[in-house]
């Protein structure tokens, strides 16, 4: 059986993958620990993306060059653009854009050069089976996260939406910024750093890809990258009860 790559962006988040693995074999390559195990019998491996573009595309094409992977599905946190889209909601990505590519006036801005256009889709069905684990968890995240949780973050009926994620090699932590990207991808549901770099390394390669982000922020002033209590209390939570629905259907 071909292995599945699951990427993670934080720390907390790996560390609850790997506790869901039985088995797991730590290889080292590129500087980075591999985690070859089984989840629910199917071949799994498991990383820390790191984090920026650039980190995450040669995590992810270790992963496809030496390891094979059939498939790649990318779990992690993001700061929410779009209207409704508030913290603890679940964004599933149907395309990636990257928001600080920008090759004007020779390509257009947002195009990736030589590549012809700017976004990159993630494999419908792959992440069709991803929508229908994240909806299974979303109904009810109680038993997953705890009341605690559910009171100290304020979640109130997490919702999954889907569509367009925008990755760029910055933190968005002012309001002014946050409504910069607004304007320039009004369709833009969230933001992180990792995904699209990700999506287009999958493309190259032909590897179906996928990917899941929780909001932890609403990338204004408000938001700051102490974030760890909540990727540790609700995200890394959310993504294992996601991750291990889908691969035990
Ligand atoms: N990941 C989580 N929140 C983010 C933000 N506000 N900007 C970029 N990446 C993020």
């Amino acid at each position: 059986m071909t292995p599945i790559g699951i990427m993670s962006a934080m720390h907390e988040e790996l560390a609850a993958v790997l506790q869901a693995l039985p088995d797991e074999q730590r290889v080292q390559v590129a500087g980075r620990d591999f985690w070859q195990g089984h989840w629910h019998g199917r071949p799994v491996v498991a990383v820390l993306s790191r984090i920026g573009k650039v980190a995450a595309a040669t995590t992810a094409t270790a992963l496809i060059e030496r390891f094979g992977v059939g498939q790649i599905v990318f779990t992690g946190v993001a700061g929410g653009l779009g209207s409704g889209v508030k913290v603890g909601d679940v964004v599933l990505a149907r395309s990636l854009v990257q928001h600080d590519m920008d090759a004007s006036p020779l390509f257009p801005r947002h195009e990736v050069p030589l590549y012809g256009r700017s976004r990159f889709d993630t494999d419908p069905g792959l992440s069709d089976a991803l929508q229908r684990a994240s909806q299974e968890v979303l109904v009810d995240v109680a038993p997953h996260v705890g009341f605690e949780a559910i009171a100290e973050f304020g979640l109130q009926s997490p919702r999954l939406h889907e569509g367009l994620i925008a990755s760029g090699d910055r933190f968005v932590s002012t309001t002014a910024e946050c409504r910069s990207l607004q304007q320039t991808l009004p369709e833009a549901l969230a933001v992180e750093m990792e995904g699209a770099a990700v999506a287009q390394v999958c493309a190259d390669y032909g590897v179906p890809f996928a990917a899941l982000r929780t909001i932890s922020d609403r990338a204004d002033d408000d938001a700051h990258a102490d974030f760890s209590r909540f990727i540790r209390q609700v995200a890394s939570r959310y993504s294992v009860a996601m991750l291990s629905q889908w691969l035990k259907t």
